[in-house]
Formats: C-alpha cells, sequence, structure tokens
C-alpha cells in the first residue's frame, strides 16, 4: 500500500469515525476498516478504560483470551501506562507480551487518549517480525485522536 493509498484510508476512516452514529458504532468500523486494508494486520483490537483494567471491545481476528488486562500488565498495560505509543519488534523477546495468538510476532500498541486522559487503545498484532513502523504510527495516531474525540463525548 502507497502513502497515497494510506492517506485515503486516513481519509476514509476520518469519515467513517465521524458519521457513526455513536462511539461503539465508530470503534467497530475503525476495527473493520483496518484489518481489511492492510494484510499484515493481523489481529486488530480495541481495549477501553475501565477503572485499572482495559476491557476489549471491537475486535477483528481470532478471539483473544485476554479480555480484562490489568494497567499493569501485558504491552496493553504498558502503553495505557506510559501513555505513548509501543512498537514491539519481536513480542517473544519482550516480558511484558502477554500472547494472544502462537502466531503473533509483533505488535503496536496505540492510546486512545485526549488531554492526557486514556480512554483505551488500539491493538494491532502482525504475524510478521517487525511489521510495523513510522508509516503505521503516522496512520494509526491521527486515527486514535479521532477515537478519542468521539468516546470523550460520553454517548
Ligand atoms: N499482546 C497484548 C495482549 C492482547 S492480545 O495481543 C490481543 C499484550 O501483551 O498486552
Amino acid at each position: 500500500m502507497t502513502d497515497t493509498d494510506r492517506s485515503d484510508l486516513l481519509t476514509a476512516i476520518g469519515s467513517a469515525i465521524a458519521a457513526a452514529p455513536n462511539p461503539d458504532s465508530a470503534m467497530k468500523q475503525t476495527v473493520r476498516l483496518l484489518k481489511d486494508a492492510i494484510p499484515y494486520y493481523t489481529w486488530v483490537g480495541i481495549y477501553l478504560l475501565d477503572g485499572d483494567e482495559l476491557v476489549l471491545g471491537p475486535f477483528a481476528g481470532t478471539p483473544s483470551p485476554h479480555t480484562r488486562i490489568p494497567l499493569g500488565n501485558g504491552i496493553c498495560g504498558a502503553a495505557a501506562t506510559a501513555k505513548a505509543t509501543i512498537v514491539v519488534d519481536d513480542v517473544n523477546a519482550d516480558p511484558r507480551y502477554l500472547a494472544c495468538s502462537i502466531e503473533t510476532k509483533s505488535e503496536i500498541v496505540v492510546p486512545i487518549m485526549e488531554d492526557g486522559e486514556v480512554f483505551g487503545e488500539i491493538d494491532i498484532d502482525s504475524d510478521r517480525a517487525g511489521a510495523f513502523g513510522q508509516r503505521d504510527r503516522a496512520l494509526l495516531e491521527p486515527i486514535a485522536s479521532l477515537l478519542a474525540e468521539r468516546l470523550s463525548e460520553g454517548g
């Protein structure tokens, strides 16, 4: 996928998020559009912060055993706590990693936040090692901001 295609994808997802009737629909459409557009996005999901746990919301891919992740656990917990994107090139070399699928090689977790408040995060796994880079951050961080705007509506 070229950078122009990615820019078009970001525009399409931004439109879907804006037009969605509610935040849940915005999250579902985001997950589906990302999974369908980018072949190496093997598993795409959104976790929402509930107290001091991350609760799995919409996802596309094989069901994960990790439907509730305490903030102190996993790469997911680390990203929400650090309030920063985390990219792991080799999940099996990262002691924080909570396995979802034996096939997963790399992961990116992008917090969904606004004004320093974390609402949740976008979590993407790839069966390819070192799959995620600057182009993925440049796609996913703006999408996370748009989702944060919808989630902060509270509806
Ligand atoms: N790998 C994540 C757990 C979620 S599953 O990948 C869907 C983590 O280490 O936090």
